[in-house]
């Protein structure tokens, strides 16, 4: 229905203690099951696309699945670029209709992430559209950039007013120890909220995002496990620490892995139950089902962004 930048949704987030979930799409069945769940409990939603799902689907594919979800349900949503790798990316995204893009310029020095950004911003806001920059890194996989734990850099909270001052950003990923994929502590899961805390008292009022926030549920693991897959040890973020970000700084809360695994168990269940199986919509409408379920479970128990749309 509503096509939006992440504004109003960030500051009405913000004010009222809870997150706006910005879930990654790659097939249409995905962006289906994201809108089902959002029109269904009234949930403001970010439908995000990374470059990997670009150049899976093509983007004039995700671009027409999105608008065809702006036509058919009643959802308020972002259109977002994830993890914009440079200023080219981004401006080609707010070309083709975007309406907030993330730069990442975390893998750069301080003054050229400060520089890349910047310049994102400007032409951005130009055009109306919101901008999400990036300090600290996080441990794990993003498209072809791999973080391993030990160069993971928690954000420095002493570098958030310049970099924010400087940028004019809209938002900041921060990196408080979560990281990207579905195996992400070894050990007891660790966040660390002082650093959460810190930022937030040096930027009042301003949307924090948390990336690499799958909480990597038991469940689909166990059904994937079940059915002839292999993720022993995979580990995600509780829910209650998504639930405690969401009340303090955080507005959005990045989510892939999580629909990963729910897509993926439900396509095991469905070929191992019922070998004879070979029409691809039997097992994509279980798949689909299982998103839409973890999506509505993500607004009702995590993100509590029921009826704020
Ligand atoms: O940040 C990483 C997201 O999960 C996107 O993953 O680059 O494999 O599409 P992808
Ligand atoms: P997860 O791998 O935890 O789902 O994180 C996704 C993400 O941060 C996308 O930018
Ligand atoms: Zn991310």
């Amino acid at each position: 229905m509503a096509l939006v930048n992440t504004k109003e949704m960030f500051k009405k987030a913000y004010a009222g203690g809870y997150a706006i979930g910005a879930f990654n799409i790659n097939n249409m069945e995905i962006i289906q099951a994201i809108a089902e769940a959002a029109g269904e409990l009234n949930s403001p939603v970010i439908l995000q696309v990374s470059a990997g799902a670009r150049k899976y689907a093509k983007s004039e594919y995700l671009k027409a699945l999105a608008r065809a979800a702006e036509l058919d349900s009643k959802i308020e949503f972002a259109l977002h670029l994830d993890h914009g790798a440079d200023f080219e990316i981004c401006k080609a995204c707010i070309d083709d209709g975007f309406t907030s893009v993330m730069i990442d310029g975390s893998r750069f020095s301080f003054e050229d992430n400060i520089a890349v950004t910047k310049k994102v911003c400007e032409y951005a806001h130009e055009r109306g559209i919101t901008v999400e920059g990036e300090l600290g890194k996080l441990a794990g996989v993003e498209d072809d950039v791999k973080v391993s734990a030990e160069d993971a850099l928690y954000t420095d909270p002493n570098e958030v007013e310049e970099f924010v001052t400087r940028t004019g950003v809209d938002s900041l990923a921060i990196a408080i120890g979560t990281s990207h994929g579905a195996y992400k502590f070894k050990s007891e899961p660790k966040l660390r909220f002082d650093i959460l805390e810190e930022v937030g008292r040096r930027l009042p009022e301003f949307p924090i995002v948390l990336h690499g926030a799958s909480s990597v549920s038991k469940e689909y693991v166990d059904i994937i496990n079940a059915n002839g897959g292999a993720l022993g040890g995979a580990m995600g973020v509780p829910e209650d620490m998504l639930r405690k970000a969401a009340t303090m700084a955080v507005c959005k809360i990045n989510i892939d892995s999580d629909i990963r695994l729910a897509f993926t168990a439900g396509v095991r269940k469905v070929l191992t139950d019922d070998p004879s199986v070979f029409d691809p919509r039997t097992y994509l409408a279980e798949a689909r089902n299982n998103v839409r379920d973890l999506v509505k479970h993500k607004i009702t128990t995590v993100l509590g962004s029921e009826n704020k749309a």
